[in-house]
């Protein structure tokens, strides 16, 4: 029998950077493991490989005996030398399954490196009293201690959580130890350690219809199922949640000022959803993402304050009451939970900057928190009359805007289905911006209309030149 030489075995290479030994050895266990040789196959002699190939026999010898002492050959005297008889060739590898699509909101979310006029979800940026965080974080940074160098904990900064119950005791009633206070980068990342620590694939959760489209997305990415339940006046109607999924884990809520219609969860209905979730053993997740920002009398207590039974886990962030960039929220869990989600913290956050969440502790302890806070409600409250009355001034015959109570954008109803996905896409493109209502609705006769932010509108007339941009995209 002829001796079988792998494909390819006379072709070393000099300049490959491995000495000739391996070449030859990686040869023959490329062959072995694809199946070209075969257990039992005859390979060349040294002698004669080493001829046919033009090295030396040394070299032959060495990569054998590697071959050898790795079991993939065996020297049989007179008879030769064999690939290993009992060799399985390897299977060639299955193709990796393609990893889950991601579940993303449709629509108008691109990220834009400079915001354009009417970005939801941006404070006014103008209006950061910047100079203060500067000498604060000069401050941080020349007080910088060796042991401030280290890990911080993961759940965030002592000084920081502190500093957090204690704002939300004043400012939402609610009334939490710092131990209950888990500083996250985000309401994203808040989510992912609620959903992580508390759900399971396949557990159902209520979700306000229309309603955030990032939370519906979450659920769906954790393999969890959205039950859309629909927003009247007074807020989510829990009757119609409980008609169409009783056995739901949770609901996702906007009790301060639902998402996106800015309207309030009336007392009755927080009472029925407390006391459903009670029944149920299920959860309320509450998104108080700018609860602060109510323009008629005082900011409404948070739902959490009425949680008797240790049943709501509290999402806020320092985002609208500051500013997005600062990538710091956090999440209140019940005194119960908070041992389990220390451990989640330990094991999944990447823990926030120290020093950054050091500043952020100074800016509220010192007092500057609070009252930026009552500065930009007076400055919202003017924003949102100055650009409501510039828009109806060129656009009232088409768009009609909804007093609302509370919120940082404004909800501009329009007639015709989904008229208002073809707009928002069309402003998005000529350099404006707007979320088309409807695409945050999974109903089928979802209303049309425009959401817009206001916070960063300084005054009518800007409105109005911006109006008649809109006017002529429709
Ligand atoms: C409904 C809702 N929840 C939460 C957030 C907060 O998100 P983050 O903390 O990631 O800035 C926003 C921001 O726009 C929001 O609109």
């Amino acid at each position: 029998m002829i001796p079988a030489r792998p494909e390819g075995l006379l072709t070393l290479s000099d300049s490959s950077g491995d000495p000739l030994y391996r070449q030859v050895y990686e040869r023959f266990r490329g062959a072995i493991a694809e199946g070209t040789l075969k257990p039992g196959d005859r390979i060349p002699s040294v002698r004669a490989l080493a001829k046919d190939i033009g090295v030396a026999r040394g070299t032959i010898e060495v990569a054998y005996s590697l071959l050898a002492a790795e079991g993939y050959i065996q020297a049989r005297g007179q008879a030769g030398t064999i690939v290993a008889p009992n060799l399985q060739p390897q299977a060639p590898a299955a193709p990796a399954a393609a990893p889950k699509p991601l579940a993303r909101p449709q629509g108008e979310w691109t990220h834009h490196p400079t915001p354009l006029p009417f970005q939801m979800g941006l404070p006014a940026l103008d209006a950061f009293p910047r100079k203060i965080w500067a000498r604060l974080g000069a401050r941080h940074l020349r007080s910088l201690q060796p042991p401030d160098l280290a890990y911080p904990e993961s759940r965030g900064l002592l000084a920081l959580r502190t500093a957090t119950a204690a704002y939300l005791q004043v400012a939402r009633g609610i009334q939490c130890a710092p131990s209950q206070v888990f500083i996250t980068s985000g309401y994203n990342n808040t989510m992912q350690l609620v959903l992580q620590a508390l759900f399971k694939p396949g557990d159902s959760v209520w979700v306000e219809d229309p309603g955030y489209p990032p939370t519906r997305a979450q659920l769906a990415q954790a393999g969890m199922q959205a039950v859309p339940v629909p927003v009247d006046g007074e807020g989510m109607v829990v009757e119609a949640g409980i008609a169409a999924e009783p056995r739901a884990r949770a609901a996702v809520v906007t009790p301060a000022h639902q998402s996106p219609l800015c309207l309030s969860l009336s007392l009755p209905r927080r009472q029925a959803l407390l006391d459903w979730a009670e029944r149920s053993n299920a959860w309320i997740v509450e998104d108080d993402y700018d609860g602060e920002y109510r323009y008629v009398g005082r900011p409404l207590p948070a739902l959490k304050s009425l949680d008797r039974q240790g049943r709501v886990l509290y999402a806020g962030t320092f985002s609208k009451v500051l500013f997005p960039g600062l990538r710091l929220a956090y999440l209140v869990v019940p005194q119960e939970q908070a041992a389990r989600f220390e451990r989640l913290c330990a094991l999944l956050a990447g823990g926030a900057p120290a020093l950054t969440q050091g500043i952020l502790a100074s800016f509220i302890n010192e007092g500057h928190f609070g009252r930026h806070i009552q500065r930009m409600r007076r400055l919202y409250s003017d924003r949102r009359d100055a650009t409501a009355a510039g828009l109806s001034a060129v656009l009232g015959a088409r768009l009609r805007i909804e007093p609302q109570p509370g919120g940082m954008h404004l909800v501009a109803r329009m007639e015709g289905r989904q008229a208002d996905r073809a707009l928002a896409a069309r402003m998005v493109e000529n350099g404006l911006y707007a979320h088309a209502l409807s695409r945050w609705s999974e109903a089928p006769d979802a209303q049309s209309g425009l959401l817009m932010s206001f916070t960063n509108i300084v005054s009518a007339e800007q409105a109005e030149q911006l109006a008649r941009r809109i006017l002529q995209l429709m």
